[in-house]
């Protein structure tokens, strides 16, 4: 068989379905401000944020849109620079507008370090992190993380959005490799 399998499941469907959620109906109580003219402003950092983000949406229950972008960073394939590139970037103007970030895991935290200082000047009312995953013992800067699933040890998964060389990004559960 090419390159590594699943090993083990980490996080079921039916765990991921609950922690979704409990920060959905969280972001739903901290954002009831946020009306029609003045919705929410959702941000997916693809790739692996996706389906993450499609399932928190669907359970928050207050106005909001979405827009994406797309990061690279230069250095290694598997550890970050912190170097970060952007490959696409929001259609929107975000001057005072309540956003949150949605990421698929936090490794080193350099890749949303330089994210939320690039976003921070273009001066949005608020600016707030949902991680699905956070590898806190990997992590090198202090992130202001206020809606995080699960913290996990660091280990490589994959499933959930999350992939290895492009792979395994559709699994329902998040399983790591070997
Ligand atoms: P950071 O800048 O080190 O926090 O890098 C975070 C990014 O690295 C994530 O958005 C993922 O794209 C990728 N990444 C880090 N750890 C894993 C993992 O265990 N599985 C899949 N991708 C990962
Ligand atoms: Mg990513």
């Amino acid at each position: 068989m090419e390159g590594p399998g699943i090993d083990e499941v980490i996080y079921t469907e039916e765990q991921i379905r609950a922690k979704v959620a409990e920060l959905a109906g969280r972001i739903t109580e901290d954002y009831k401000e946020c009306t029609e003219g003045s919705p929410l402003l959702l941000i997916g950092i693809l790739k692996g944020a996706f389906i993450f983000l499609a399932d928190l949406a669907r359970q928050i229950e207050v106005p909001l849109e979405f827009d994406f972008m797309a990061l690279s960073s230069y250095g290694s394939a598997t550890k970050t620079s912190g170097v970060v590139r952007i490959l696409k970037d929001l259609d929107t103007d975000i001057t005072g507008r309540s956003m949150l970030l949605v990421e698929d895991i936090i490794d080193t935290g350099l890749t949303l370090n330089y994210l939320m200082g690039n976003l921070r000047a273009r001066g949005p009312s608020s600016l707030e992190i949902c991680a699905f995953l956070n590898k806190r013992v990997a992590n090198k800067v202090d992130l202001p993380i206020k809606y995080e699933g699960f913290s996990i040890p660091d280990v490589f998964v994959v499933g959930y959005g999350l992939d290895f060389a492009e792979k395994y990004r559709n699994l329902p559960y998040v399983a790591s490799i070997k």
